[in-house]
């Protein structure tokens, strides 16, 4: 069945590597998750989030999830982790739903909260899943942009002198935090960076890699969470734009980043925006080549491909979590 987090990051911590966390929606993103990590033998954390409930059903979402795992067995996977893991869990109401309906793994996202207002919230969360073996991520700092539906003004980086106190008195099992990722797919402000001279590509500002030093030494091999952390792959943003897109100066983390990154105690990275790009590339491409074309199998086909492989680069080229079962 589906697993905790709680020896997969173990393994990672130890191991540096980290778990690829990637959120879906619908069949072809999760057949693609599913593809990817049972050939490569990756442990996987499937994520939902309020608004993946909203459009799919929350039944139907969990059956599908449980489902992964006989379906990683028939690809040929004999022990397949699966971890079906709420992200961005709003209120202890939602968190609880997951659990009753079998989550395995919980976020709780008080992190707009005050400070007190965001442990207590969490230890609520975590006497309630625990009860369950169910694992609790929590996060302490405010990423920028939008988080779901919580705005926040501006970017807040985590701070370390926070984290043992919270940590301690939250009994979180995982802690996200803020170095400078953010949500979606223009993850900075073409002002905030600088531009290739050849390319003309924007390039981002690095991430506070000083900060999450300061974590780890105050939380020795403690699992750390970073959201926010897709790429951008230019290869989809040039397959969206050629073939009748908008997307201008759409940029994310640079892939030697979150190497560097999952070689530390961050073990779960949090990818959704570049498996919507690949998506959105195979259908833009596949339906501008194809007028004729009006069975979602044809283009979905070429969506699920395209983010197949985009998986499959994550966990072998960047995370390093293949080969991990
Ligand atoms: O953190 C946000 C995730 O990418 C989920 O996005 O709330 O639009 O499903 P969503
Ligand atoms: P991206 O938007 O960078 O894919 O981040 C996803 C995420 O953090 C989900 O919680
Ligand atoms: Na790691
Ligand atoms: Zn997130």
């Amino acid at each position: 069945g589906l697993v905790n987090t709680r020896e997969m990051f173990k393994r990672a911590v130890n191991g540096g590597y980290a778990i690829p966390a990637f959120n879906f929606n619908n069949l072809e993103q999760l057949q693609a998750i599913i593809t990817a990590s049972a050939q490569l033998k990756s442990p996987v954390i499937l994520q939902v989030s309020k608004g993946a409930r909203n459009y799919a059903n929350p039944t139907l979402l969990r059956y599908m999830a449980e489902g992964a795992v006989a379906y990683a067995k028939e690809l040929g996977c004999k022990h397949p982790e699966i971890v079906l893991h709420l992200d961005h869990g709003d209120t202890f109401e939602l968190v609880k739903d997951c659990v009753d309906m079998g989550f395995s793994s919980v976020m709780i996202d008080a992190s707009s909260k005050p400070y007190e207002e965001n442990i207590a919230l969490t230890k609520k969360c975590v006497e309630y899943a625990h009860k369950f073996d169910v694992t609790v991520e929590a996060e302490l700092g405010v990423l920028a942009g939008v988080e779901d539906e919580v705005a926040s003004e501006e970017s807040h980086y985590t701070k370390p002198e926070e984290v043992i106190d919270f940590s301690k008195r939250s009994g979180c099992d995982s802690l996200a935090i803020s170095i400078g990722t953010s949500h979606g797919a223009y993850k900075f402000k073409p002002e905030q960076c600088t531009r290739d001279p050849k390319t003309g590509r924007l390039v981002p500002p690095p991430l506070a890699f000083d900060v999450l030093a300061e974590i780890e030494k105050k939380l020795p091999g403690f699992p750390i969470v970073l959201h926010g952390s897709s790429s951008v792959p230019q290869k989809y943003v040039d397959i969206i734009n050629r073939y009748g897109g908008k997307l201008p100066d759409a940029v994310g983390i640079p892939e030697e980043q979150l190497r560097k990154a999952s070689k530390s105690a961050v073990c779960k990275i949090n990818i959704d925006s570049d498996s919507r790009l690949a998506y959105t590339a195979g259908v833009r491409e596949t339906l501008a080549n194809h007028p004729d074309y009006f069975d979602p199998r044809q283009y979905g086909k070429v969506a699920r491909d395209y983010m197949t492989e985009m998986y499959k680069e994550k966990i072998t080229d960047v995370l390093g979590s293949d080969n991990k079962l």
